[in-house]
């Protein structure tokens, strides 16, 4: 496969797992990056496109060398969104168990997982890319996986993200669909 080789090209995130799918996708795909594990400020906004977008921007000002990020949530339809830009608060907070005592009288368990990529070239230059997958909550955990991976059945599926195992769910996810375009985009763009 064609490598594009960017010795500077960095995906900041201070979550292995992101980390770890995210290079099985890109690697793939023939991108390498530098990860570099860090944490940083987000603002709080109900968009994930805006948070992922001034967080890259701010990084850039800071590193000044090419750089991506990605900001993803969980979104619950009849909680109104959801835990949705909060779904690391939510998951640090009550959990999994949390998010299910939550919908236990709720029927229609309707909900989508999405994925924002922020790749940062200059302090003007923000691309964003998005995945989203439909699907539902579980009635009860179910599999061993990370986040929200035991409580999500993606549409068309019987078992949560977590019972699929890694290689299944790297075939659907919101965050392959997100950085399946952002690597068609970046194999192509300049
Ligand atoms: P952030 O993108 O780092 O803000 O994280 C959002 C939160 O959503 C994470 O802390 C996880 O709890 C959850 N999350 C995002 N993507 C996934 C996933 O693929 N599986 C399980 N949980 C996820």
């Amino acid at each position: 496969m064609n490598q594009k080789i960017s010795s500077t090209l960095l995906f900041v995130t201070s979550n292995p797992n992101k980390a770890s799918e995210v290079r099985k996708i890109l690697n793939k795909n023939g991108i390498s990056f530098h990860h570099m594990n860090a944490s940083y400020q987000e603002i709080q906004s109900s968009s994930l496109k805006t948070i992922a977008t001034e967080s890259a921007r701010c990084l850039y000002e800071r590193l000044k060398t090419p750089l991506f990020l990605e900001d993803s949530g969980l979104f619950i339809e009849q909680l109104s969104g959801f835990p949705g830009p909060y779904s690391s608060y939510v998951y640090k907070t009550i959990g999994n168990s949390g998010v299910l005592k939550l919908m236990f009288t709720i029927a229609n368990r309707t909900s989508r997982f999405e994925s924002v990529v922020a790749y940062a070239e200059n302090d003007n230059d923000i691309h964003l890319f998005s995945g989203i997958v439909l699907g539902r909550i579980a009635d009860k955990k179910k599999g061993k996986g990370w986040g929200f991976d035991p409580i999500f059945i993606p549409r068309n599926c019987d078992e949560t993200y977590a019972e699929m195992g890694i290689e299944s769910k790297q075939r659907v996810s919101h965050r392959y669909v997100a950085f399946t375009k952002f690597s068609n985009w970046f194999k192509t763009h300049g």
